[in-house]
């Protein structure tokens, strides 16, 4: 499958790499349309998004929402949007403090179908949940069974079993991850390490 990364930091490179390996073609999108290191082809935002059969955005989730109305809904058409991002600002203010930023992207582009998944998880565990002690978690929210299919797919081809992965419900779910941001850097630098994930333990 051709898979659109938008962005082309940590969190692009991670999964890149992941989704490469397990046979995926990546181009990514950029602001400048350069960057190096990536296992793919480097282009503007707005022609990766056309070319991708799958779009994943690992950009900022404060700016994401004019990042992709600014790309528009002609290369987003129909397709299936990963949102991995958290929308908070560097001092620590949520942009959507009552709701999220897939619910948003969901509301302005009502054709797509938006799944927000891995944005609870730190990027070197993203692609390699098997680098931990003992098995953990990942969460998807969204409104398509479909779209949510496809992506738990790309999530075993991350590595994540379908044991590991946990359905939240409609896109109104991601609220609940996307405010987790707030534990998680807590709990990160409590710890002092971001080689760690969730568990439930029952
Ligand atoms: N790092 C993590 O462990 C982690 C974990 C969970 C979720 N996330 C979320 O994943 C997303 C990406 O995180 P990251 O760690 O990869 O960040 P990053 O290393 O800062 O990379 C973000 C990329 O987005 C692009 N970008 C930056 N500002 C932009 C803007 N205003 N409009 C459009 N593109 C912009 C940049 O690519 P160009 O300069 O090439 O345009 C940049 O390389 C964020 O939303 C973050 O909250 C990160």
């Amino acid at each position: 499958m051709i898979i659109s990364i938008l962005g082309t930091g940590r969190v692009a490179s991670a999964i890149g790499h992941g989704l490469v390996k397990a046979g995926h073609e990546l181009v990514f999108g950029s602001r400048s349309g350069h960057a190096s290191g990536l296992p793919g082809r480097v282009t503007s935002l707005a022609e990766a998004a056309s070319v991708g059969e799958v779009i994943v955005n690992a950009t900022p989730g404060v700016s994401a929402l004019e990042t992709l109305k600014a790309i528009g809904s002609g290369p987003l058409g129909a397709k299936v949007l990963i949102d991995v991002s958290n929308a908070i600002s560097d001092g620590f203010v949520l942009a959507y403090p009552n709701a999220s930023v897939a619910s948003a992207i969901q509301d302005e582009f009502p054709a797509v179908s938006v799944v927000k998944t891995l944005n609870t998880v730190h990027a070197q565990v993203m692609a390699a949940p098997g680098s931990l002690a003992s098995p953990s978690l990942v969460f998807l929210s969204g409104n398509s069974p479909d779209g949510k299919a496809t992506v738990s797919e790309l999530l075993a081809d991350l590595g994540w079993s379908p044991d590991a992965q946990v359905d939240l419900g409609d896109i109104s779910t991601a609220r609940a991850t996307e405010h987790y941001i707030f534990f998680s850097s807590a709990l990160t630098q409590a710890i002092g390490s971001t080689q760690w994930n969730l568990a439930v333990v029952e």
